[in-house]
């Protein structure tokens, strides 16, 4: 594209004639029709090939890049990457974005691809793990966590010789060690989409493996005692949680000293353990996957997720940018925890459908569709 020499053409297209030619000149060169200053394109959905557009954003400008370009393969999104001919043509098309996203990316910031796998001929080709580990060697990149999304409902199949598919990778890549990492603002539950019950039901199994065990009167006496204590612990945020052992129930611990795990089990018949700080956060989301009623986008990733990891990767204020926008989940997801964004799809109708979805955010109207 010679500078900005051909923006005026289209225009000039547009004012003087009809609109199929205005069509044709906007299926060559969708990217024309955007204003390529970087204050511009912030907030905004971009219509466009993202390699294209990609260049036209500045070094080191962006804090956070979350993407799930389509699988290889899977649909028929008409245009854009997916519909190689070859896996390798497919990875090395998706390195192209990536070298861009490397190249835009603020130094503590972060770039997380979602990715798809796909069987061919009755094989899994292991797609995303091969794209993660060329992006590896070509790249001055690293990755700190492969966080696997397990689907709550997945496609109900039935396959006769093999199971079905309900995990995908999210790909965690970082420029440098400084990376900004907000862990206390990240999922505290284990990576599982449940709330925490009200407390009533807090330790109820063991109120009733006491009563089934063989402990004496007396020890049944204490460990219901010491169990309520606990309980209470919890209810008033003393303690995170815990967890009981009763003898005759639960397996006893090797080895250990007088006054010990193994020591208050022999002599009480139970033992408590308290778990005091933040719970383990695993490198797993369990979530089911969305849909949203009257979307025409056939592969929406969850909200929920992408939330997450903008809080735990991503200041207020900063700037999200997603590559493959589709329906504008990232964008939603930005808007909502007061982040700025950029999304770019070459479908316009996605680009349609997202801009839309963001407008409604907060309003309690149902979304405008294709307006
Ligand atoms: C899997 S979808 C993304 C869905 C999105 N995460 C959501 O929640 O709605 C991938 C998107 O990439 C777009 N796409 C494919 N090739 C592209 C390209 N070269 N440039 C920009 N967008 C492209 C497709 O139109 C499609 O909407």
């Amino acid at each position: 594209m010679k500078n900005m020499g051909s923006v005026p053409y289209l225009l000039k297209k547009k004012k003087t004639t009809n609109n199929k030619k205005f069509l044709i000149a906007e299926t060559i060169t969708p990217y024309l029709s955007i204003n390529h200053s970087y204050e511009n394109q912030i907030d905004k959905i971009i219509h466009g090939d993202n390699l294209t557009i990609l260049k036209s954003i500045p070094k080191s400008s962006i804090n956070l890049i979350i993407t799930s370009p389509p699988y290889f393969k899977q649909r028929d999104y008409g245009v854009g990457i997916g519909n190689e001919k070859t896996t390798e043509e497919y990875v090395e098309n998706l390195l192209n974005v990536f070298s861009e996203c490397e190249r835009v990316l603020t130094n503590d910031g972060s770039i997380v691809f979602n990715l798809g796998d796909k069987y061919l001929e009755s094989s899994l080709q292991l797609i995303p793990f091969r794209f993660a580990i060329e992006a590896l060697k070509r790249f001055p990149v690293k990755l700190v966590n492969s966080i696997t999304w397990v689907k709550l409902n997945p496609t109900p199949r039935q396959y006769q010789k093999r199971l079905v598919s309900s995990t995908e990778p999210f790909f965690h890549f970082v420029k440098s060690e400084d990376y900004y990492y907000n862990l206390a603002a990240y999922i505290s539950n284990n990576g599982t989409k449940t709330k925490r019950t009200n407390g009533n039901n807090i330790g109820k199994r063991y109120f009733d493996l006491i009563e089934s065990s063989n402990l004496t009167l007396e020890q049944k006496k204490l460990a219901l005692c010491e169990l309520q204590e606990v309980i209470e612990e919890v209810r008033t945020k003393r303690i995170e949680s815990f967890r009981m052992k009763i003898k005759g129930i639960h397996s006893e611990p090797f080895g250990g000293q007088d006054g010990g795990r193994k020591y208050q089990l022999m002599k009480k018949g139970f033992t408590i353990i308290k778990i005091k700080g933040e719970p383990i956060k695993r490198d797993v989301i369990e979530c089911a996957v969305e849909t949203i009623k009257g979307s025409k986008h056939p592969a929406i990733y969850p909200l929920y997720i992408i939330k997450e990891i903008i809080k735990l990767l991503s200041r207020p204020n900063d700037v999200v940018l997603d590559p493959f926008i589709g329906s504008g989940t990232t964008a939603v997801a930005a808007k909502e925890l007061g982040r700025r964004y950029i999304g770019i799809d070459i479908n316009e109708e996605y680009c349609k459908y997202a801009r839309a979805r963001i407008r409604n955010i907060n309003e309690n109207k149902p979304l405008e569709l294709f307006i």
